[in-house]
């Protein structure tokens, strides 16, 4: 990165600081601080643009589509406006919009299309901090930010097909575990990732475990 670049990617960082000043739902500033540091983490084993990739990462989130109806597309326009506005050059805005444009979970049926190196990192890196420790926090945020209830022993569980059935979803926190988070390990792309997907799944597997157990009285 040049020192143009950086100053960019800096002044992003301060602009999506102050966006997200506040939120409650898992879509805080340390959200994206994570996926920052561990997507250029995850880099570091890649052949890739670390530009790109830092500004994916800290604008992955920027109008997610839980907040605008459904509309996968404010992101990437919101996206293109502020970059403009930062002075990055047209390249730049179009790459960072595409990726930003197809970062989202979109359902246990529906396969993800990221065609670019930078994307699958960042999407790596989002995915991350989707599961393990943090990722469990965050799912009951989440969850409770919508009233939903932590479990439902009767509830049956949904692979949803497309993205409009995945966003009407209004399943318990403990049904996002296998509607979503138990899916992921197997949806990443990088190997360094990999690694960190595995351990932080198995945690996910054990907290399940002890839940049960916990619900039934039994531990
Ligand atoms: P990401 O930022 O990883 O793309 P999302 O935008 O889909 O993830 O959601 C933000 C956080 O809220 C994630 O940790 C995600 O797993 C969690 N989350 C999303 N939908 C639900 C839900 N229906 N129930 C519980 N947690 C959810
Ligand atoms: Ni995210």
């Amino acid at each position: 990165m040049n020192s143009h670049q950086r100053e960019i990617v800096q002044k992003t960082a301060n602009f999506i600081e102050k966006k997200f000043e506040g939120e409650g739902t898992g879509h805080d500033w340390q959200h994206i601080y994570r996926v920052w540091k561990s997507a250029e983490n995850i880099a570091k084993g890649e052949q890739c643009d670390s530009y790109i990739v830092a500004l994916a990462a800290l604008l992955h989130d920027i109008a997610d589509h839980k907040f605008y109806d459904g509309d996968l597309l404010e992101g990437s326009r919101q996206t293109k406006t502020w970059l403009k506005e930062a002075g990055a050059d047209e390249n730049t805005i179009e790459k960072v919009a595409d990726i930003v444009k197809r970062v989202s979970y979109k359902g246990a049926n529906v396969k993800d299309d990221m065609p670019s190196i930078e994307g699958q990192i960042v999407q790596d890196a989002d995915r991350l901090d989707a599961i393990g420790a943090i990722g469990i926090a965050r799912a009951f945020a989440y969850g409770g930010s919508k009233h939903r209830s932590l479990y439902d022993p009767k509830e049956v569980y949904e692979m949803h097909e497309n993205f409009e059935a995945y966003h009407k979803s209004e399943s318990s926190t403990i049904a996002h575990f296998y509607e979503k988070l138990l899916l992921l390990k197997d949806r990443i792309h990088t190997v360094t990732a990999k690694k960190i997907a595995q351990e932080r799944h198995q945690y996910m597997e054990l907290f399940l475990e002890q839940f049960y157990s916990e619900w039934e009285g039994e531990k």
